[in-house]
């Protein structure tokens, strides 16, 4: 078997950490699959120089390419972490995130059973797949109750990925990931959309500039966020339970594992904590009116004296909620804290903080 690991997804965020991660703490060779797209993406990777990296075309969606990469390389590991990622869009393409997401791993998991039996999988799994949770905090036993078509299609995969560990031996885990983010997140997502906006704000307010509100959904559900960059040497420990596991005996003990802070809060509270980061805090910063109609204010000193310049600051568009939310994520990771050794490091407060202070860092370098 050679000295390989594939890593789908490499122009993501959790790819491109898992990336930096492997080459600085193993001595693989790291093959990155990518998409061909008419404009390319690889900004997450740009930062990357070592021979020990290379790309590869591959699409989740073209059997062929999974087959070719699969028996060429003969991975001694293959981490899965493309995947149509945006649960909000899932409901716009439910059969394309059906086909990525679900049969996609179900083509990698017979690549490897026909090909390289030997090579140890990853399929990334989520905190989604318990949608319409029964019991907080959700651990490893907690029921799948799926509410998006991204939750359903990761659910199946995980089903596949149980029945090809069972049936042919193959180390096949997939982790149930809370919700990560950090400086790679992609704009859609609410953390990013909340800190490149509240940036952009600043800008605007330091420039005497009109300040665009942010405009979002549902302000209160409630993620369990951590950092990204913990999250990538949870994934490792997954793959290698024999080094970390007292109780380890072969591929038929594996275990799939929870990866989370073990903290909650709404979207609201991801907003004051990140308005706080530039130096607006709860005194000049105000939320009125209900549902679709609530707005955050900023009030500076003219506008407590004269009450009627109130700068939006956020305001709601019900374009934003989804046809059904996930109201509330709350991981364990006692399992592999006491299994694997895993544990967050990163706190909430430091992620906004880090995640802000980055996107002010790249609106004032940008011409
Ligand atoms: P991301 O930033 O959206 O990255 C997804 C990657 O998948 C991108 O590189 C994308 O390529 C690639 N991709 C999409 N469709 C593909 C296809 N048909 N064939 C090949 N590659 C494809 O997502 P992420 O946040 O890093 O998440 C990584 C994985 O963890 C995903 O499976 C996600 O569902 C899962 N997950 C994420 C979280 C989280 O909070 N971040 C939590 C739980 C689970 P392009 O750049 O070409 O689009
Ligand atoms: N994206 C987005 N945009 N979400 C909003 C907005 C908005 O304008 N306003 C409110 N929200 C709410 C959503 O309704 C949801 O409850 C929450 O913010 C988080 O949304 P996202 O950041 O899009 O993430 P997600 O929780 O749906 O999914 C992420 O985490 C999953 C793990 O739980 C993704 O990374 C998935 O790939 C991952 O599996």
């Amino acid at each position: 078997m050679n000295n390989i690991i594939i890593v789908t997804g490499v122009t993501g965020q959790d790819g491109s950490h898992m990336v930096d991660y492997l080459l600085k703490n193993t001595d693989y060779n790291i093959v990155g699959t990518v998409r061909r797209l008419s404009v390319s993406n690889h900004d997450n990777l740009k930062h990357i120089d070592s021979d020990r990296f290379e790309k590869v075309y591959f699409d989740l969606n073209d059997n062929e390419s999974i087959q070719n990469v699969i028996q060429k390389y003969k991975p001694k590991y293959f981490i899965n972490l493309a995947a149509q990622s945006f649960v909000a869009a899932s409901w716009d393409i439910p059969v394309s995130t059906w086909n990525t997401n679900a049969t996609g791993v179900l083509h990698i998991l017979e690549a490897i059973r026909k090909y390289s039996p030997e090579t140890r999988f990853y399929n990334a799994g989520t905190s989604e797949e318990f949608g319409d949770v029964q019991y907080s905090p959700q651990d490893e036993s907690h029921p799948l109750r799926p509410r998006s078509p991204y939750g359903a299609a990761k659910a199946g995969a995980r089903h596949l990925v149980k029945v090809y560990r069972d049936s042919y031996g193959i180390y096949a885990v997939q982790g149930w990931l809370f919700n990560h983010e950090g400086t790679r997140r992609g704009e859609e997502f609410v953390t990013r959309k909340i800190s490149k906006g509240v940036a952009k704000i600043h800008q605007s307010l330091n420039k005497s500039q009109i300040v665009q509100p942010i405009t979002l959904g549902n302000l209160e559900a409630k993620r369990d966020w951590s950092d990204a960059e913990d999250f990538v040497d949870g994934i490792w420990r997954m793959l290698n339970q024999d080094k970390y596991r007292q109780d380890w005996k072969d591929n038929g003990s594996i275990r799939d594992y929870v990866i989370s802070s073990g903290e909650t809060h709404t979207i609201r509270e991801f907003i004051e904590e990140s308005f706080k980061c530039i130096n607006m805090d709860n005194t000049c910063i105000h939320w009125e009116g209900k549902g679709t109609d609530e707005v955050l204010y900023f009030m500076d000193d003219i506008s407590y004296i004269t009450a009627v310049v109130k700068t939006k600051l956020v305001t709601i568009n019900k374009d934003f909620y989804r046809p059904a939310e996930v109201e509330l994520l709350l991981g364990s990771h006692d399992k592999i804290s006491k299994e694997l050794g895993w544990r967050p490091k990163n706190s909430f407060k430091d992620l906004v903080k880090k995640m802000v202070n980055n996107d002010i860092f790249l609106l004032e370098s940008s011409p």
